[in-house]
Order: C-alpha cells, then structure tokens, then sequence
C-alpha cells in the first residue's frame, strides 16, 4: 500500500525564485504565451505561476513530444538562467529540453499579448476561462486575493472569529425588492442578500464576528457597479460604544488591506502602475451637511432631501479630495426611510441613523452603522414597517433573550477592486460575473 507523508515536489523554479537564483541550469513548467520568431531564433513568452518569462529556442533545444512550440501548450523545461539586460526584468531562459505535456485542439482565441483596454469587455467575459490567463487578470485577481487575505488576517489578530451562515435563507434581510426567490423543496426559500440577520446573531456567541462569501442582489438594472452576485466582506461587533468604534474598525482595516497589497503584491501593483490610496486618516462628515456643502459648492439642486444621487457621491469625493486630500470619506447619519429595519435610529433625531457609508474615489463601497439591541424597539420598528415580526421570530431570539449594543458593516469587495484598480467596470473585478444576461461562463 502506497503510504502519502505530505511530500511536496519542489525541483521547478517559479518566476521569484528565477529572480533571486545564480545564473546555471534551472527546471521551469507553464503555458506558451506567445511565440515569436525573429533572427533565426524562436522566442517563447512563458506564463509560470506567478509570472511570464522570456524563454529562447536555438539549434540545442531537444523538443520531445511535438514537432514545434504553440501558444498554449503545456511544457516542461530544463534550461540555463542568464541575466540579460534587454529581457524583460533582466533574466531570459535559453531552453535546453523542452517536454510538451498537453497540446491544445484549436487555436487561442483571443491575444494575450495585447493591453486588456484595447479589448473589448463582451469578448473578454464571453472567452472567460481564456481572459483570465491575461497578464493584467492574474494581477487583477492575485491583488483581490490579497485584499481577501488582509481583511482575514487583521480581523483574526483583533479577536474576530471567522463565520460561514446560510446562503439559502427565508427572507430578504435588507428589504427591497431585489430577492432571489427559490423554490426549496415546495416552501419559498430565497438567496441570501446579506448575511446581515446571522452575524448579529453570533455576536451573541463571539463578540466579534467576519465572514467572506457570496451574496445575491436581483437588480434588473445593468450599471458598471451592480453586479447580481457579489462578495460581501461582512463584520459584526459587540460592546461598542458608538458606531465611531466600527468607522475606526474599517479605517485600520483598510490600512492594513492595503499595506499587505503593496508587500505582497508589489510586482502587481507596478505592473498595473497603481498608486495605492492612502488611508491613514479619513474624514467623517454627516449626510445632510455635506449634502448642502456640495449644493452650495457645485451650485446642484438637491432633488431628494433622503436620497443620495451617484453624482453627489462622486462630487462629495471629488470636495474631500481637494479639501483634505483623502481618496475616502465616511457620510454618517443616513435617513431612517433609505435604512433596513434593524438600523438603529438617532436619538437626538429619529429621521436619521446612527450609521454610514465609506465612499472611496466616488463610489459607495460599504454600509455599516450600530443596530437596535432592544426587542421591544426592534419589534416596534419592524411593525411600523409593516413586516410581521412572527416571520423573524429566529432573529428575534437574540433581542429577546439579550443582546449587548452592536454594530458591524458590509464592503462590497468587487467594488473595492473596482475603484482601487481604476476599472471602468465592476465586471472587470469579478472572474466570472454575474449580471442580468450572464450566467456562464
Ligand atoms: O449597502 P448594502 O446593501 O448593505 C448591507 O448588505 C448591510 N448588511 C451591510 C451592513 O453590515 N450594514 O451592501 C453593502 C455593500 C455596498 O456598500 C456595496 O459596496 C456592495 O455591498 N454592494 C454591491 N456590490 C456589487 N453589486 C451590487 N449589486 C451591490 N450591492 C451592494
């Protein structure tokens, strides 16, 4: 019986390695970028795992397998390192065996070697499982996983236990009309449009609660910044002596997000030539003064006293920006009508909230604020809402059977990409996007 000790075969080097190993013979595998022939030489632009690197065929190369080199073939090679200043990063491989592993059945669809703006977005979404081999897509999603990465790690380090609740669900938790309903074995079940009502749950348990995963909007609308799944960074905290101790929670976060991005991503980050925002203080203002600030500033009408248009979110940005030079700001104090029921209310004024959003570069990119702890007051509110409360007799538990003051936030991580790459559209931070006409790939 063949016994497994947890080995792990090491003989390839990856691109980093490459980079730090003495010139000499090295062991490489990956995809054929592209090839190019020029001067009686073959020039192979190969895709490792965390990089491309120039390859060079010559009358040494033994090529077993195949009769020549295409795009997208799967090789393995042995070849000799040397550094060689007009190479891309300074090092080029000359390969010296090259074994063919797999070899396509068509032709690559679509180029790999051209800026991804010179494409066009419907192709790039329609050839997907291909696009994403794209340079500019394996930095995109290698940035998003490090974001990922820093929201789990800093919220450990503050206590935070990480949560997985309940995709398919009753009831819409944020109100509206953008519910996936679903059919569960004959009872109406539905997607989960946040994990909203469980995270304050398990603050009963933990405190302190994170959870990352997918969540489910039916908006009908197409626009660059809805998307109909999206992935909710999620976190929920207790004892909190106002909604300013989650503001402060998301500032440091976002700190440390971003400083994990430029340490580990460095090569990506300049690859995309990004300047990562700074983030070390950020201005909180409320609602309707900024809105009246930005009214008087622009000399724009305000149409809805209750609701924020797109372009003022855009405007109060841009005001904020050149007043204070910050790339985010916190509005706070949203009107109780455009806040879900569970949203505690300011005492001082009942019309508003005791919560916000952070704007970033002029889009919305998370919602937060304090929750009611109270059953009486949450039973009240859910009734002058018209909603029964017997159809959040389970949420109810916790305010019934106690619950310390709370708060917590939802960052819409697809938006975060968005705006922190300069995408022009969310589709772009999503691999494989959801809207209303794609459902595959
Ligand atoms: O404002 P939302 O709906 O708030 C909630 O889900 C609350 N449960 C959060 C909380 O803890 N109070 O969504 C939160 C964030 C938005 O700020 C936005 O970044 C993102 O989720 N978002 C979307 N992203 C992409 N496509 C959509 N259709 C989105 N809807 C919201």
């Amino acid at each position: 019986m063949e016994m497994l000790q947890g080995k792990i075969r090491k003989e390839v080097k990856d691109k980093t390695e490459l980079a730090l190993s003495e010139p000499g013979m090295v062991k490489v595998q990956g995809m054929v970028q592209t090839v190019r022939e020029m001067g009686g030489f073959t020039f192979v632009e190969l895709r490792l795992r965390d990089g491309v690197v120039q390859c060079i065929i010559d009358a040494m190369t033994i090529l077993e397998g195949a009769d020549s080199i295409r795009d997208e073939y799967s090789v393995r090679c042995s070849a000799e390192l040397v550094r060689e200043q007009r190479a891309p990063d300074g090092l080029e491989l000359h390969l010296r065996q090259v074994q063919v592993l797999s070899v396509p059945a068509a032709p690559r669809p679509i180029h790999l070697g051209r800026p991804v703006r010179k494409m066009n977005l419907e192709t790039e979404l329609s050839w997907r499982p291909i696009s994403l081999r794209h340079e500019y897509y394996r930095s995109v999603f290698r940035i998003k996983a490090a974001l990922l990465r820093g929201f789990r790690e800093f919220l450990t380090a503050q206590g935070f236990v990480e949560i997985n609740t309940p995709r398919i669900v009753l009831s819409g938790a944020e109100g509206g009309s953008n519910i996936f309903q679903l059919d569960y074995f004959n009872n109406k079940a539905c997607l989960a449009q946040s994990p909203q009502l469980y995270k304050q749950m398990l603050v009963g348990v933990y405190q302190r609660v994170f959870e990352v995963g997918p969540v489910f909007r039916a908006e009908k609308h197409n626009t660059v910044r809805h998307l109909n799944e999206y992935t909710s960074l999620d976190l929920e905290m207790g004892f909190i002596d106002s909604f300013h101790d989650i503001m402060n929670m998301e500032t440091a976060l976002l700190q440390s997000m971003l400083e994990l991005v430029a340490a580990s991503c460095a090569d990506d980050v300049d690859r995309l030539k990004l300047k990562l925002p700074d983030a070390e203080s950020i201005p909180a203002v409320r609602f309707s003064e900024i809105r009246e600030k930005i009214s008087r500033v622009y000399g724009r009408k305000i149409r809805d006293p209750w609701d924020m248009e797109p372009e003022e979110e855009k405007l109060i940005c841009e005001y904020i920006k050149k007043e204070h030079g910050c790339d985010f700001v916190f509005v706070t104090h949203y009107p109780t009508r455009k806040r879900p029921f569970y949203a505690l209310e300011d005492p001082a004024d009942p019309n508003y909230t005791l919560s916000f959003d952070l704007l970033f570069q002029g889009m919305e990119i998370t919602t937060g604020g304090q929750r009611i702890h109270d059953y009486d007051q949450q039973v009240a509110k859910l009734k002058a809402r018209g909603l029964d409360p017997e159809d959040f007799k389970s949420y109810l538990m916790i305010h019934r059977y106690g619950m310390p003051p709370h708060g917590g936030l939802g960052l819409g991580l697809e938006r975060l990409v968005m705006m922190l790459l300069g995408q022009k559209n969310i589709r772009q931070a999503a691999m494989f996007p959801r809207d209303t006409g794609r459902l595959d790939p």
